[in-house]
């Protein structure tokens, strides 16, 4: 049996061990913030933390992170998680929303590793596709995010 922590929580996994995480974490857990869109790992809408990392959740399986540590945009809440959020909601940057958990994620990682990234630096890491082309605008959450407090 498979044991994995999900936002801080262990879980005892019972499932498929080939199931795709995008599936046990909708389908088992309910939790269906990571979104489907290719199933191929093209559109990024599935992006989930493993172990700080951005991971197309389509593309890995249950037995594949077997004691590693998933973070969803659900459970991503610490200080950082939380400034990327709230950045989003002052620029307004979500049009439809549905690639939006999969931005987020992806600009927490940017940020922790690159905290003042450059327009460059976040071209080349926000690579989860959105079909409203909401570009402008997740790239200016992603400044505001990066600001210093004041
Ligand atoms: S649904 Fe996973 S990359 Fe598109
Ligand atoms: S906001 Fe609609 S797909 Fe990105």
């Amino acid at each position: 049996m498979a044991s994995i922590k999900i936002n801080g929580v262990g879980y005892a996994v019972r499932t498929d061990p080939q199931k795709p995480l995008l599936w046990f974490l909708r389908e088992d857990l309910g939790l269906n913030g990571a979104k489907y869109g290719c199933g191929i790992g093209l559109c990024g809408t599935c992006t989930v933390l493993l172990d700080g990392e951005p991971v197309k959740s389509c593309q890995v399986t249950v037995e594949e992170i077997t004691g590693k540590e998933v973070t969803t945009i659900e459970g991503l809440d610490d200080e950082l998680g939380q400034k990327v959020k709230a950045a989003w909601i002052e620029t307004e940057a979500s049009q439809c929303g549905f690639c939006q958990p999969g931005q987020v994620l992806t600009a927490a990682h940017l940020l922790r590793t690159t905290p003042q990234p450059t327009d460059t630096q976040i071209d080349e890491s926000m690579t989860t596709l959105c079909r409203c082309g909401a570009y402008q605008r997740i790239r200016a959450a992603v400044h505001a995010a990066a600001k210093p407090e004041e």
